[in-house]
């Protein structure tokens, strides 16, 4: 099916992305928040966001109140229920995600599709919750959705061909590179990310080398673009740690364990960038 009305259900600064993606292809949005107010601002911080693009000569005006008119944030979660598809984006809280597909589950019309950008909990058990498990997918963007390439998909176990098609589709109109995934634990990017900022951590924490220079060695001598302790920094520890987890009590294997030092940064509230406190310090 054709997508031109889309749902974008969540907080954030994904959320935004991802709406602004979307608007950018020409595809109309409504950005559900907890609230009402949230929701406002999440639109809100987006006409910021292009504001910038428009002051660097990255955007025409004109462009901006186009995308802009295509936004439209809702006052209730029953303001989705035209989507043709509706892509969650909530905190990573398998409960959490389940009650907002049951509630689409129940609004939208019997052909829409659900997508949910989770980056660790299975899209099999998610799909179980709704009574469409087979026009349910995995729609993974990346961290800032505007500016990263990929967007990873991923196949339940009761996807369908034609939502899987529909979603790569979509993606394809975004602008994006698709990689297509098998419903396993952190899936591609996470599954190889993570390990990596775990182990970051347990260089810290072993005293291997100061945080800058870890950052310094992996960003120079790897060319990547950012060093993996201020990268996790900016995906947020409590998120690192919560996949961690996932990764580690759903593979069984050791080398996945979180290290201590992670757990007690986030015990401390410690979560990064967002916190304004994490394995560097932020704001003022
Ligand atoms: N729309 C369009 N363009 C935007 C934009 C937006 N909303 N926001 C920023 N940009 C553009 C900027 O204008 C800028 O463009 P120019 O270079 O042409 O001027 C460019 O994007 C970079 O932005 P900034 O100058 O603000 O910042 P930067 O150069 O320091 O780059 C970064 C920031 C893009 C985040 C870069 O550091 C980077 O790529 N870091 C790695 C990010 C990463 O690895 N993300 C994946 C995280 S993992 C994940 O997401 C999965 C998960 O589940 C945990």
């Amino acid at each position: 099916m054709g997508i031109e009305r889309m749902a974008v259900i969540g907080a954030g600064q994904m959320v935004s992305g991802i709406a602004q993606v979307a608007a950018q292809a020409g595809v109309e949005v409504v950005v559900a928040d907890a609230t009402p107010d949230l929701a406002r601002r999440a639109v809100d911080r987006l006409g910021q966001t292009l504001s910038k693009l428009v002051e660097k000569g990255k955007l025409a005006a004109a462009e901006r109140e186009k995308v802009l008119g295509r936004i439209r944030p809702a006052a209730s979660l029953e303001d989705c229920a035209g989507a043709d598809l509706a892509i969650e984006a909530v905190v990573e809280n398998e409960a959490a995600k389940k009650d907002i597909f049951r509630k689409l589950d129940a609004l939208l019309r019997p052909e829409a599709l659900l997508a949910s950008n989770t980056s660790s909990i299975s899209i099999t058990a998610l799909a179980a919750a709704t009574k469409r498990p087979d026009r349910f997918v995995g729609m993974h963007f990346m961290n800032p959705p505007p500016v990263m390439q990929l967007i990873e998909i991923i196949r339940g176990l009761q996807t369908s061909e034609a939502t899987y098609q529909a979603a790569v589709a979509l993606a394809k109109r975004f602008g994006k590179t698709t990689v297509t995934s098998k419903d396993s634990p952190g899936f591609i990017v996470n599954r190889i990310l993570i390990p990596l900022l775990n182990e970051a951590c347990f260089a810290l924490q072993e005293g291997l080398a100061s945080p800058e220079d870890i950052d310094t060695g992996v960003k120079l001598g790897l060319n990547h673009p950012m060093g993996p302790l201020t990268l996790a920094d900016f995906i947020g520890l409590d998120t690192c740690l919560y996949i961690a987890e996932v990764l580690h009590r759903e593979l069984g294997e050791d080398k996945y364990r979180p290290a201590p030092l992670l757990r007690s940064y986030v015990a401390a509230g410690w979560y990064g960038r967002k916190a304004g406190r994490g394995f560097y310090k932020y704001g003022g």
